[in-house]
Order: C-alpha cells, then structure tokens, then sequence
C-alpha cells in the first residue's frame, strides 16, 4: 500500500502554496497586461520579420550561386547567427521607428488657389486634423496637437472624425476641457469617423465648442460654405446639388470615397482622413490604391482639389512605417481670376 503524506500538517509546504498562490494573484494579471501590451506591436513586427528573412535570402541566394565557396562559408555557426540576428533586430528598429513617426505629428503645409466666385475673402488659414484614436491615457496627443494647431494661428480648424480607437471608453469631461483650448477666428468645426460613438453627438461637441457638422451646409462670416458629409455611402449628389454656386465651397468628409461624383459638383476642397495610408508600409503601396482613389495626400481632379490626410495617430496597433502622423495646414488663396483649383505648394 502506498502512504501519501497529508501536507496539510506540513508547514513548509503549505507556507510555499500560499507564496505560490500570493505571486499567481500578481503575476497572472502582469504577464496578461505584458501580452496584451506586446500583442499591439506584434502584427508589425511580425510582418518585417518575414520582409527581413525574404530580403536576406534575395541578397543570400545569388552570392551562394555565383560563388560556392560562400555555400560553405553560410553554413558556420556564426554566420547563421548573424543571420537570425539581423532577422530578429531589424523589425525591432523599424517597429521603433514606427513608434516614434506614430507619437510625433508634425504640422505639414500645403498652399493652394481656389476661384474666388463672389467672395471678398482672399486668403484662408485651414488647420485640419482627423483620427485621433486616442486611448484614454493620451492627454499628451491632443495636447500636442492643440499646442501646433494654434501655434499655426488658423481661421479655421476643422475635425475629421475617429477621436478614439476602436472600443475604447472615452472620458468625455477630459476631451472637453482640451479640446475647448482650440483657437480660431472662425471656430473649430468637425464631422463623425466611422469609430465614433453615439457619446460624440452635439451636445458633447456643442460643450467642447465646436460645432458638429451633420448632412448640413454652413455659411461662415460670408465668405465660403462648409459643408460636412457622414454618411458613408448614398445620397452624396442629392446633398451635392444643394450647394450653392456663390462662394467657394469646402467639404468635409471623413472617408474619402466618390471623388469622380464631387469632382464634376461645386465643392472646390474636400478634405478626408480615415485610410491612415495603410498605415503600415508597404501595405500603403499593395493595398491602398484597390480602395481609394486618393489614400494620402493631395489631388486636383476637375473642379476640386482633395487632400487626404493619414492622421494623428494610427488604428489600433501604435506603429505607423508608411510616413508620419500629421497635422494639414493648408494656406488657400482665393482668387478671382483662375476657374480651376490649383495646388501651388
Ligand atoms: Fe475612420
């Protein structure tokens, strides 16, 4: 018959059960928020570990070829080393990078000219933000960007949509009491993303003043119409023909879709947001252009001029390798003797 010892009456035992089951109620909620942490860079690094193995065996395979003597050189131990080294470190320093182009948005400046009509305005000063996805410890973001946006001293900032990432419980009062430090002659003005949440309704924007622009045309100070299209998809012409003729008009769209139908109306400038140029390079170069027609920067097409912005920050995962975040400051010229837009710089 086989004894088994009743550790119950066993000090030392029970003293390490208890040591055990202390460091699992510590330890099991760090590793979890460890992984959940690392899960968020994991797609990028991921992706430029296979680009790294598949560009080390494009250099490798034509000198193992053309030279055999380096066949037998690329079997040592230290060369496979370094192999694998560069392997596991080059999609670290890319994955940093795209840390560090992803946390630092920059103000990039654009000029353009658009015809005049019967306006007296001749210049206009725009500050245009979208996808903020911000996280709810990300004060230093919008700070950040409220501190460049009125440094550039706009007439006008406008929103494009997306203020949190996906699923992410926003604290309301914080967004307001930030975003109402925004400064500009003619206001802030903004429209939903499609992550927005029904919390980022009028009443929210009405207290953090800025007007929320809903399928509706405003007039400002009688010098140019802006106009804010939501919806994602339907009814564009029939909100399109509504515009009027008598001043230039701007719209603002979060996702930059149907640019050959508000080519041929009288909007002169849509400004867009939500593709975050594919966020992750070189998927901006093989997936974007299947889906937009213009994913990132700035297009004359007819009689509008679009730009398309890759955002504040990214979607999800805090890498961004397809270019950095940015903030558009786009300087307009009105002028009454062009009837085409033109981007001048
Ligand atoms: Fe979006």
């Amino acid at each position: 018959m086989l004894l088994v010892p009743d550790i119950r009456h066993t000090p030392h035992v029970f003293f390490h059960r208890v040591i055990f089951l202390i460091c699992g109620f510590i330890v099991c909620p760090l590793l979890i928020y460890l992984l959940l942490f690392l899960s968020r860079y994991f797609v990028p690094y991921l992706l430029y570990f296979v680009l790294s193995a598949a560009a080390l065996l494009i250099v490798i395979a034509p000198i193992r070829i053309a030279w055999p003597v380096a066949a037998k050189a690329d079997c040592s131990s230290r060369f496979r080393f370094v192999c694998l080294s560069c392997c596991l470190l080059t999609p670290a320093l890319i994955v940093s990078a795209g840390v560090f182009n992803n946390n630092h948005p920059q103000l990039k400046e654009c000029s353009i000219e658009l015809p005049r009509k019967a306006s007296s305005l001749k210049e206009l000063k725009i500050v245009f933000a979208s996808d903020f996805h911000l996280d709810p410890d990300d004060d230093h973001v919008l700070d950040r960007f409220i501190t460049k946006a009125n440094s550039a001293r706009p007439d006008i900032i406008l929103i494009g949509g997306d203020m949190m990432q996906p699923s992410v419980a926003p604290n309301l009062d914080k967004l307001k009491i930030l975003l109402r430090r925004l400064r500009a002659r003619y206001g802030v003005y903004a429209i939903k993303g499609n992550e927005d949440g029904n919390e980022f309704n009028r009443e929210f924007y009405a207290s953090a003043g800025i007007k929320l622009l809903e399928e509706n045309i405003e007039k400002i100070d009688s010098s140019f119409y802006l106009a804010g299209f939501q919806k994602e998809s339907g009814l564009i012409e029939d909100f399109l023909k509504a515009a009027p003729d008598d001043l230039p008009v701007i719209l603002l769209r979060h996702i930059p879709k149907d640019l050959e139908i508000i080519s041929r109306s009288r909007v002169d400038l849509q400004l867009s947001g939500h593709t975050h140029n594919g966020q992750l390079f070189p998927l901006n170069l093989l997936i974007m252009p299947r889906y937009y027609e213009l994913a990132h920067g700035i297009k004359v097409k007819r009689n509008t001029i679009f730009a398309v912005t890759c955002g504040i920050r990214s979607w999800d995962s805090p890498v961004k390798t397809a270019g950095y975040s940015e903030i558009l400051f786009i300087k307009v010229s009105f002028r009454s003797d062009i009837n085409t837009p033109a981007v001048t710089g």
